[in-house]
This record gives structure tokens, C-alpha cells and sequence, in this order.
């Protein structure tokens, strides 16, 4: 769980990332498939090419999906209780893949926030952007 510090470093950042929605979902998406492209197996229905409309309409549904994670940050299981069920039982994502998104989305924040993006603040959305993982995959065991 998070400190009541590292709660305001996300929900500070956050406040930035949530007028950039799409353009760092999409950010995300195409920095996960050009660095990892194994994780493009699970979306063969896509068109994965830069900027596409399902790029960017995929791309602000994950970002809003850690929006209500950042509006219910304490409670994350129960906010993104639909996601998990999703994710475990019908998609059927492999665990390491949340992480590999994971460190995307990170980049992607570092890289249009800079100058917010100091270690604390990187050190809470690392493990605030964990904790969601571990919530999206925790229905597999
Ligand atoms: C669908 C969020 C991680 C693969 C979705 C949807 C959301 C979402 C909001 C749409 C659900 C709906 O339409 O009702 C997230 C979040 C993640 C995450 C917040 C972690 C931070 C992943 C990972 C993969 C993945 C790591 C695989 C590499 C998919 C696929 C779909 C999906 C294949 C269905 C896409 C479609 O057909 O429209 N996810 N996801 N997700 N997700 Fe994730």
C-alpha cells in the first residue's frame, strides 16, 4: 500500500497525465510493441500502426483505467475489479507482459514530465502503476 506521501506524488502527477490522456495511452501502446513486440500477439485484431484510431481508442481506455485507479487509490481492487476478471479469464494476458506495459507507461510520463518526474515521484508511480498490476493478475492463482 501506498504512504499518504507517495498518494499525493501520484495524484500530483496524475493531474498533468489526465490532459494528456490519449497522447500517452497511445505513447504507451507504441513503446510496448516497438520494445517488446512479442505483446503485439494479443492484439492481432488491431491495426498497430502509428496513431491508428484503435491505437489511440485503446490507448485512452488504459489511461482512464488508472484514472479511477488514481480517484479510488484506496481502493484499487475494487475499482478495476471488471478489468481483472477480463484480463485473468478471457483475454488470458501473461503476467510479464503488466510489467513490460508497466515500465511504458513510466517512460512515457518521464519523458513528457521531466521536470515532475524526480525520484520520488518516479518511485511512487512505479509502485502505484505495481499495485494495479498486481491487482489486474491477481484472479490467475
Ligand atoms: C482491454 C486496461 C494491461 C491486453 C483493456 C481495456 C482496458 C484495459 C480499460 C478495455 C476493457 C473494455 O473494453 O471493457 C489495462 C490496464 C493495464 C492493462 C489498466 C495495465 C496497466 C494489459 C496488458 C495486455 C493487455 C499488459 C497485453 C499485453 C488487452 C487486450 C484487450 C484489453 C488484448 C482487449 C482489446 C480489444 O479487443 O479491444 N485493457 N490493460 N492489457 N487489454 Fe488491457
Amino acid at each position: 500500500t501506498l504512504t499518504q506521501a507517495e498518494k499525493a506524488a501520484v495524484t500530483t502527477i496524475w493531474a498533468k497525465v489526465a490532459t494528456q490522456i490519449e497522447a500517452i495511452g497511445v505513447e504507451s501502446l507504441e513503446r510496448l510493441f516497438a520494445s517488446y513486440p512479442q505483446t503485439k500477439t494479443y492484439f492481432p485484431h488491431f491495426d498497430l500502426s502509428q496513431g491508428s484510431v484503435q491505437l489511440r481508442g485503446h490507448g485512452s481506455k488504459v489511461l482512464n483505467a488508472i484514472g479511477e485507479a488514481v480517484k479510488n487509490i484506496d481502493d484499487i481492487r475494487g475499482a478495476l475489479a471488471k478489468l481483472s476478471e477480463l484480463h485473468a479469464y478471457i483475454l488470458r494476458v501473461d503476467p510479464v507482459n503488466f510489467k513490460l506495459l508497466s515500465h511504458c507507461i513510466l517512460c512515457s510520463v518521464a519523458a513528457r514530465y521531466p521536470n515532475d518526474f524526480t525520484p520520488e515521484v518516479h518511485a511512487a508511480w512505479d509502485k502505484f502503476l505495481a499495485g494495479i498490476s498486481s491487482v489486474l493478475t491477481e484472479k490467475y492463482r
